[in-house]
């Protein structure tokens, strides 16, 4: 699976109604869709899927965000994904990310940054498998 990531694109972006942008930004930088979902996390569920943040001074404004407004959820597939997404989005903080990617064109904040990429093989597999079963994946 180490071709494959995964990735949101958060509320601040389709409240915005970036999302149709945003996915022409993934798919023309040569990502397919292998699966994908409008959806809306509970409070419970975005502090399950950043729990590894838990410890974090900026756990309890990450879990209210992310659970403020609907997200689109998708597994996507290219050849070095994982590394490539994060590539393609950018410096977490918006204002260090570099030019044209997503995060600079796209988001607000550090808080509030538009979209998610996994950062390892071993959770871009993890954070598919919370959204996705194995008849939502083509
Ligand atoms: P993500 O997991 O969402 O793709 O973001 P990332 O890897 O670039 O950053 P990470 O360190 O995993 O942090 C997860 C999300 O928490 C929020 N954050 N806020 N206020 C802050 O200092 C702060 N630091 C992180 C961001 O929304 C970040 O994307
Ligand atoms: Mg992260």
């Amino acid at each position: 699976m180490t071709n494959r990531t995964f990735t949101m694109i958060k509320p601040d972006a389709t409240s915005k109604g970036y999302s149709g942008a945003i996915l022409d930004q993934i798919s023309k930088a040569g990502f397919s869709i292998k699966a994908m979902k409008w959806t809306k996390l509970t409070v419970e569920q975005a502090g399950q899927f950043y729990e590894v943040h838990k410890e974090r001074p900026f756990y309890g404004e990450l879990v209210a965000f992310m659970s403020s407004g609907p997200i689109v959820a998708a597994i996507l597939e290219k050849e070095n994904a994982v590394a490539d997404f994060r590539k393609l989005i950018g410096a977490t903080n918006p204002a260090q990310a570099e030019e044209g990617t997503i995060r600079k064109k796209f988001a607000a904040s550090m808080g509030e940054n538009a979209v998610h990429g996994s950062d390892s093989d071993e959770n871009a597999q993890i954070e598919g498998n919370f959204f996705f079963s194995n008849t939502e994946r083509f």
